[in-house]
């Protein structure tokens, strides 16, 4: 039997990068996944990838800052495989600078985005799950511990979501539901891409013990392991997958 055989498991985000090789990874071991992403053809592109290779997959289209989208995909979901057993707040909306730059419209996206999509996603399992255990997954960063030049809004978010996540495993924990998260260090996704440039990366590989930069499947298989039933004692933990850049000071 594969680790995620009847899992069913929403993951937001999940049209490219970590979110979408999250979602294969999942499907490759047996679980039906929601393959959830604001833009249409990137979720239908992936869900069809992993149709394609004999995997559970169904595209969704929301925006995980839109609560009652959020509730109705998890429903779609639901109606397709089953109830949900996990689910993986992934989905993010980013823009850097100075603090001084940051406007009401970008920390109010940011926000939006990165702290309420990980609410009505949490939500959206509670609504939607069965009797079964159930599991949630955040995705964190290194600047939830350590500062960093011009990213103080989504040092807000990931601190957030960290905090989030050990409260969340203490309020849902006699609900049956483990609630982790996992921080990834650099890894050169299109997201990513977009806001690092060669320069960044070269100072990230720099920072990193292990010397490289880290891939989207190194990121998803720390976010399986968490929803696995290897994982079926651990909550309130957040796994750092980032190659040591969290740890080292110079
Ligand atoms: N890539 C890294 O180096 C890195 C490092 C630390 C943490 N992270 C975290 O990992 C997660 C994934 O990052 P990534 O680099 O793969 O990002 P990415 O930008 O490549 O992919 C994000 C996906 O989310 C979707 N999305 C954006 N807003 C949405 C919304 N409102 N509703 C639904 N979908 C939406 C996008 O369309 C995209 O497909 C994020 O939480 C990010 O903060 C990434």
């Amino acid at each position: 039997m594969r680790s995620h055989e009847g899992q069913v498991v929403l993951v937001t985000g999940a049209g490219r990068g970590i979110g979408a090789a999250t979602a294969a990874l999942l499907a490759g071991r047996g679980a039906a996944v929601g393959v959830l992403d604001i833009d249409q053809g990137l979720a239908e592109a992936t869900a069809a990838s992993i149709v394609a290779v004999g995997g559970k997959a169904l595209a969704l289209i929301a925006d995980t800052s839109d609560r009652g989208s959020v509730f109705s995909a998890a429903k779609h979901l639901s109606d397709a495989f089953g109830p949900l057993t996990g689910i993986v707040n992934d989905a993010i909306w980013i823009r850097y600078g100075p603090v001084e730059g940051v406007t009401d419209e970008i920390l109010g996206r940011m926000l939006d985005v990165g702290v309420k999509g990980p609410f009505w996603g949490v939500q959206a399992l509670l609504a939607h799950r069965g009797d079964a255990p159930a599991a949630v997954v955040n995705i964190t960063s290194p600047v939830a511990e350590v500062g960093s030049a011009g990213t103080s809004s989504y040092t807000a978010i990931k601190g957030a979501i960290a905090a989030l996540t050990r409260q969340l495993a203490v309020e849902l924990g006699p609900q049956g539901i483990r609630v982790n998260a996992v921080t990834p260090g650099a890894v050169p996704t299109p997201g990513a891409r977009a806001i690092v440039d060669e320069e960044g990366y070269k100072k990230r590989k720099a920072q990193t013990p292990l010397g490289r930069l880290g891939t989207e499947v190194e990121i998803a298989a720390a976010i399986a392991f968490l929803l696995s039933d290897d994982a079926s004692f651990v909550t309130g933990t957040i796994l750092r997958a980032d190659g040591g850049i969290t740890v080292k000071s110079v």
